[in-house]
């Protein structure tokens, strides 16, 4: 972390946003950024309450805009709101009833576009199946889905008739799918035969099928037809989407719900073992992504916009559908990976649609540079006007490759900072505002105010690094983790009293910049995907030839964080061939994403007298370094000479 701190201080590179691109922008000058800034944090129930009135539809009015002190802060109480209404029902009585909502690319190729008007009519009509299945207002339903129409139809469905949609990323494995499952207790499962990725299946419908016996609250599964497989159908449990939605009525009227409904729960690892089921509600974190959805993007009519993510993660979840959506844009959704069936595929996207504004993770840009210039060479990226960034910090020499190379150093970049448990941003530039730095998130949004603090709380002087929290409440930020409130005091709000803590480290420049310098704490980032260490643990020990095991991230040139894991077998130290067998075992037990870099043998780990293994050491160790750090409380010194003897593998 020292590193970091001391390379980006070499970071002097100002880039203020071109003239013409604030001439137009919604937000175009420093004062009005400071007069919203200002207004949102002295008077923020006064500055919700405006935009909540004027930029959301409710069915009732609500009585008050804040109520409580955070972290019980209940957001809009009283008013009675939909979310599918919000981003569907409200377009439909103007000129967007015909616009372009969905706008969909399959990595075979397929196209499909919906405007709202259709993406309005099936979602009724799924919204009907739903009910016609027995999901009731308050149920939960699990979505494990490979990116197709179908799964922003059923997250509109769910949201329609008040049932909570909890989405899990299509590269989770069956054990995943019924810890989730269980978590909260969802009763109907939405899933598709299968997925497309770099040309081969991904067997979902089969992983959903494993992940039955140990899913006991779950009644029913409804299967999309996309890649055509062969799966076998439970009678009475499973039944295909296509048929469900034959001939059913395509009104269904918008639940009328309370504010603090609950929208959807999205699992995220922490440092323990169980995932986090984040729940975010209604009206708080609709208001939240349609504002910054239209701040950060800077979002026009005209735009054709493009997020690269999953919506299996809260990128996807609130600036593919809820954010654009919203705010009645045109929202691309591409199904496939960005090196299929070549490194072109992104480019070719963008000249294909004339993609305005493109949002990516720094993950993917490492890629593009590794893969050569010569990609987007190809293609005519003119049609970019904005760049965004988001998932962990992106290293200086990337931004300035996207800048130039995507960019044609014409189009600002926002390089936004949030949270699954934020909901929406909370730091990144406004684009036609704000001068930007490479590497760095600028500043916070309106109704956003962090602090650097120490551990014990103090706020501490400009550029020196410590913890981020934030001191005020937001409309957006998550209201418990599912089924465990006291969980959700402990972890965001017990390290620092009265703030929100969510585990990243930071500082501020002189000039109120902040640069993110990563996790605190022991969660991975790998890809942009937030891991934690101990599931991979879990996950190793789970063999039966493996008693003890460690996980660390080290810096990956492509993945930002790779995953080192030192393992102590059960008997003598194994054969090198035994480590692709680990790393499959890991696979096996928790996706893809989780696959370790590394695994090395070990007979002992360094630990703390109190048997606390010191991670500080061997993160080290996978990042080549010698341990600077204090060994002090090292129980014996020898574990580390000999951990070093080991090769990675
Ligand atoms: C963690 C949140 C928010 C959607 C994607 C990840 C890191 C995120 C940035 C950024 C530096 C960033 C933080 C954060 N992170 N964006 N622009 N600069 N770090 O969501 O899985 O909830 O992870 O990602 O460490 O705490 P998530």
């Amino acid at each position: 972390m020292s590193n970091a701190i001391e390379s980006v201080l070499h970071e002097n590179r100002s880039f203020p946003p071109p003239e013409e691109f604030s001439a137009n922008a919604l937000i175009s000058s420093e004062e009005q950024y400071l007069q919203m800034w200002t207004r949102a944090k002295d008077e923020p129930a006064a500055f919700w309450g405006d935009l909540a009135q004027s930029e959301l539809d409710w069915f009732h009015p609500f009585d008050e805009a804040m109520q409580g002190e955070m972290p019980e802060t209940k957001w809009f109480t009283g008013g009675k709101i939909n979310a599918s209404y919000q981003c569907l029902d409200r377009h439909l009585k103007t000129w967007r009833k015909n616009k372009a909502a969905i706008i969909w690319e399959g990595e075979d190729g397929a196209q499909r576009t919906f405007t709202y008007q259709e993406l309005h009519r099936e979602v009724c009509k799924f919204a009907n199946v739903l009910k016609k299945l027995g999901v009731e207002a308050g149920d939960r339903i699990t979505l494990y889905m490979p990116m197709v129409p179908e799964l922003a139809i059923a997250m509109l469905a769910c949201a329609r008739i008040g049932a909570t949609h909890s989405i899990i990323f299509g590269g989770f494995s069956a054990d995943a799918i019924s810890d989730r499952n269980n978590d909260a207790q969802s009763k109907l499962v939405i899933t598709a035969d299968g997925g497309w990725r770099r040309g081969k299946e991904v067997p979902l419908k089969a992983n959903v099928d494993a992940s039955m016996e140990k899913s006991p609250s779950v009644e029913k599964v409804v299967v999309v037809r996309r890649t055509g497989a062969d799966v076998s159908m439970a009678p009475d449990r499973d039944y295909w989407w296509h048929e469900l939605m034959e001939g059913v009525d395509a009104d269904c009227p918008a639940a009328q719900l309370d504010s603090e409904h609950p929208l959807f729960i999205l699992y995220t690892s922490g440092s323990t073992g169980k995932p986090k089921g984040v729940l975010h509600t209604t009206a708080g974190y609709m208001l939240g992504v349609t504002m910054t959805t239209r701040w950060v993007f800077d979002l026009k009519d005209e735009d054709t916009y493009w997020c690269t993510a999953d919506i299996g993660w809260i990128t996807g979840h609130s600036y593919i559908v809820y954010g654009p959506l919203s705010n009645g844009a045109t929202t691309l959704m591409y199904e496939g990976a960005p090196n299929w069936p070549d490194e072109g595929r992104f480019w070719n996207i963008v000249e294909k649609y004339a993609v305005n504004i493109f949002y990516t993770a720094p993950t993917a840009i490492r890629a593009f540079i590794k893969w050569g210039d010569e990609w987007p060479a190809k293609y005519d990226l003119s049609s970019l006007r904005l760049l965004g960034t988001v998932g962990e910090p992106i290293n200086p020499e990337a931004w300035m490759w996207y800048h130039r190379t995507i960019g044609g150093e014409r189009c600002p970049i926002v390089d936004t900072w949030w949270q699954t448990e934020t909901g929406g941003i909370m730091i990144s530039p406004l684009p036609g505002v704000t001068a930007t730095k490479p590497g760095s998130c600028t500043r916070p949004l309106p109704g956003v105010v962090p602090a650097i603090v120490t551990e014990e709380g103090e706020e501490l002087e400009a550029n020196q690094g410590g913890l981020l929290v934030m001191t005020q409440p937001w409309p957006h930020m998550l209201r418990t983790l599912y089924g465990d409130h006291d969980r959700f005091l402990e972890t965001y709000f017990s390290k620092i009293p009265g703030c929100y803590f969510a585990g990243d480290g930071a500082r501020r420049d002189k000039d109120g910049y902040y640069w993110v310098m990563g996790r605190v704490d022991d969660v991975l980032n790998v890809s942009g995907h937030r891991l934690s260490t101990m599931e991979v643990e879990s996950a190793l020990v789970s063999h039966d030839a493996i008693a003890e095991a460690a996980v660390v991230g080290f810096p990956h040139e492509l993945k930002g964080e790779g995953i080192c894991c030192f393992v102590i077998p059960k008997g003598d130290i194994p054969p090198d061939e035994m480590k692709e067998e680990v790393k499959q075992h890991v696979r096996q037990q928790i996706g893809a994403i989780a696959t370790p870099d590394q695994i090395r043998f070990t007979n002992a780990l360094p630990k703390t007298r109190s048997g606390k293994i010191m991670r500080r050491l061997l993160r080290d160790i996978a990042a080549g370094k010698e341990s600077a750090g204090d060994t002090t409380t090292l129980e014996d010194y020898t574990v580390l000479a000999k951990l070093r003897e080991q090769d990675e593998g």
